[in-house]
């Protein structure tokens, strides 16, 4: 199979580098969980940037999946529309058109997200961004959070993003099982099933944070 060139190896591409970065929310959702652990999330941070070549292996494993899956996303969901114009009379077409469409969306939503929280947490350079260090020395990432979803606009935001990402994966999940030829007419409802929990399972653990923090349940 042409990997690159086909249409097939590309959304194969796109199924497997979609996947890993399901794996990436996976764990980052994990780990931002400690922040309900008191010194938790101080602690996950300073383990994480413990080895420095490992953390650029990883991000630059990171930017090669991500710029592969935006690239073929952009391109197959503009071929899909051109080979679907609005008046092509198959409701299967129109329905898998619609599809392809919400997910270009979605996907471009989130990636402007990842564009500001990039710029927010990690770069650290919106005007909102505390720093400052724990009792113990290490940077202070609850401080930091904590300052930043207080404020409710932020809040709001990663919120919504969060909403974004639960309808990109509760569509996208599945379809990976469909691209790799996985499925049947019994498995495929099966499928369905588990993108829509790992969708919202994904919302409910990130929407929680910034929530229990603009409410002041969790307090800074
Ligand atoms: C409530 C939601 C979220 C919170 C509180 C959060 C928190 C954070 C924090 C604190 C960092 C900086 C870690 C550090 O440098 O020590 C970070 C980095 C990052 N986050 Fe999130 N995050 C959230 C959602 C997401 C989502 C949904 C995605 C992906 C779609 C994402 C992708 C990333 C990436 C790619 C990094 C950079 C990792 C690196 O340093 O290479 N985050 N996040």
């Amino acid at each position: 199979m042409q990997l690159f060139t086909s249409s097939v190896g590309r959304k194969v591409l796109m199924a497997i580098t979609g996947q890993f970065m399901v794996l990436f929310v996976i764990v980052h959702m994990l780990g931002n969980s400690s922040i309900f652990i008191p010194g938790g999330i101080n602690a996950y941070a300073e383990h994480l940037h413990a080895l420095p070549p490992l953390v650029w292996a990883f991000r630059l494993v990171m930017l090669v999946a991500a710029g592969i899956h935006i690239l073929f996303g952009i391109q197959l969901s503009l071929e899909n529309r051109a080979a679907n114009p609005d008046t092509y009379a198959v409701k299967n077409y129109k329905k898998a058109t619609m599809g392809s469409l919400s997910m270009l969306y979605t996907g471009l939503l989130l990636l402007s997200f990842i564009i500001y929280h990039l710029l927010h947490f990690t770069i650290r350079a919106t005007p909102d961004i505390k720093l400052g260090v724990d009792s113990l020395g290490r940077f202070d990432v609850f401080g930091m959070v904590t300052n930043s979803f207080s404020h409710g606009i932020i809040a709001f935001i990663y919120i919504a993003a969060m909403v974004v990402l639960f309808l990109h994966l509760s569509h996208g999940i599945q379809s990976f099982f469909q691209t790799m030829g996985w499925n049947n007419d019994k498995s495929l409802p099966v499928f369905s099933k588990i993108g829509m929990i790992a969708a919202v399972v994904l919302l409910l653990g990130y929407a929680t944070i910034p929530f229990v923090i603009v409410t002041g349940i969790l307090k800074g």
